[in-house]
């Protein structure tokens, strides 16, 4: 098979295949993309996250020592000492995991104040917590919605979102456009019981910024609610790093914020602060709270110590800012297309499937790991390469990619030259 004539989208179950023909099928697609040394998902790790990583190349089994720009671990907290020494002694005290679901025994003490930490970070009166973020947003959703409601998206909310509202009648807006939320806010105010707007604060293959002052000012207007995903905003924007809502100061005026605890700050697990009684309305209707194991004893003590350097050292989100503002400057100047990026996101906007694995072939032989993002996760037109900035990224590593990337983007021709347009 030729994978240069398919993508992931040829190959959703809904063919007519047979799942395990399609699954046969899918897999020929996969050799080919790896014959041309261009497949790098799964590629292993044997250090974790961090600034540089030894990676063992799936092409000769040789291990390469690679700069890592495809982590979300932005504040670099995987391996913070703070936060692997809490880690270990929670092991200690508790054991290796919390034995239960959290409604019939798994609930902790640490559970409980990283509940609170969590819910007084992002100025909210209480917070549901999750051992994973995808689960947190997808059962929060599928409680809080039924029939009669509906969920109004911006066309790139991420995954757990769109999953979370299978089977509940949705209305997409434009990304980030105020006024398209509010045509069909309007069509839909008298229509339906409950209505909840759903944004991320920031877009995870894109690196923008939700314009959330105005959506929730909007959404209100029309009597709707507003929940937002903070994944990739917690520990990063905001003066404190508490997140979109700080960044526009409105702090206290979202309904529902939910993140996950697995980016900034270093962990795993998801959480929802909101009033009260819609946390505890989630503990007993959210499923994959109710029916999954709580979550483990170092994931909980890991967070609070996670939380309490983000409150106390900021110096880590002001290197994460100088390296952003750098990194942005100098590939604005090289003239590569990053889109609307504000953060610590960066997508090299390639627009070509084949070229985008290209190059990122050649970037994983000069050692720098990436990701590409192709069709179907966005549009054949769109496709790049994703990179993402850490504050333990030094001048150094910053200027060895750059040069890459600017030797490279001639060499394919995707540069076209502009004036900088600096932060
Ligand atoms: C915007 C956004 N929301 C939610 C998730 C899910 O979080 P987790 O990876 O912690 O399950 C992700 C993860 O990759 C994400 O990018």
């Amino acid at each position: 098979m030729d994978s240069r004539n398919y993508s992931l989208a040829d190959f959703i179950s809904s063919s007519n295949m047979d799942i395990m023909e399609l699954a046969k099928q899918f897999n020929e697609y996969l050799e080919d993309i790896h014959l041309r040394k261009q497949l790098q998902s799964r590629r292993v790790s044997l250090s974790g996250s961090g600034p540089e990583m030894d990676v063992i190349d799936p092409y000769d089994g040789h291990v390469r020592h690679m700069i890592n720009m495809a982590s979300n671990d932005y504040l670099n907290l995987t391996k913070h000492p703070k936060s692997v020494a809490a880690g270990i002694e929670a092991v200690k005290k508790y054991g290796s995991g919390a034995g239960s679901v959290p409604l019939l025994g798994g609930t902790l003490d640490i559970h409980i104040e990283l509940e609170k930490r969590i819910a007084r970070f992002k100025g909210c009166e209480d917070a549901i917590i999750y051992s994973n973020g995808f689960g947190s947003n997808a059962g929060t959703l599928a409680a809080l919605l039924k029939e009669n409601d509906i969920a109004i998206l911006d066309m790139l909310v991420h995954a757990s979102i769109n999953d979370g509202c299978k089977g509940i009648k949705t209305e997409y807006f434009r990304h980030n456009n105020v006024s398209s939320l509010e045509k069909i806010l309007k069509k839909v105010k008298d229509h339906y019981r409950t209505k909840l707007v759903v944004v991320d604060g920031v877009y995870s293959m894109d690196g923008d910024i939700s314009p959330l002052d105005e959506i929730v000012n909007i959404a209100h207007q029309y009597g709707a609610y507003v929940m937002v995903d903070e994944a990739h905003a917690t520990g990063v924007i905001g003066e404190h790093g508490r997140g979109t809502p700080e960044h526009f100061h409105i702090e206290g005026r979202v309904d529902l914020v939910a993140g996950t605890f697995s980016k900034a700050l270093g962990v795993v697990g998801g959480f929802v602060a909101a009033k009260k009684e819609v946390v505890r309305y989630l503990h007993y209707f959210s499923r994959p709270y109710m029916f999954s194991t709580a979550q483990t004893p170092q994931t909980a003590a890991s967070l609070i110590a996670a939380l309490d350097v983000i409150e106390t050292e900021p110096e880590l989100r002001q290197n994460l800012w100088d390296n952003i503002r750098y990194f942005r400057k100098h590939l604005l100047e090289m003239g590569f297309n990053i889109g609307n990026s504000q953060t610590a996101i960066f997508p090299i906007i390639v627009g070509d499937d084949y070229k985008v694995r290209e190059i990122c072939r050649e970037l994983h032989e000069n050692n720098v790991y990436v990701n590409p993002v192709q069709y179907p996760a966005v549009p054949r037109r769109l496709s790049r390469i994703r990179i993402s900035l850490m504050s333990a990224h030094t001048r150094q590593h910053l200027d060895t990619v750059l040069e890459l990337l600017e030797s490279l983007g001639t060499r394919y021709g995707i540069l076209t030259p502009k004036v900088a347009e600096i932060l």
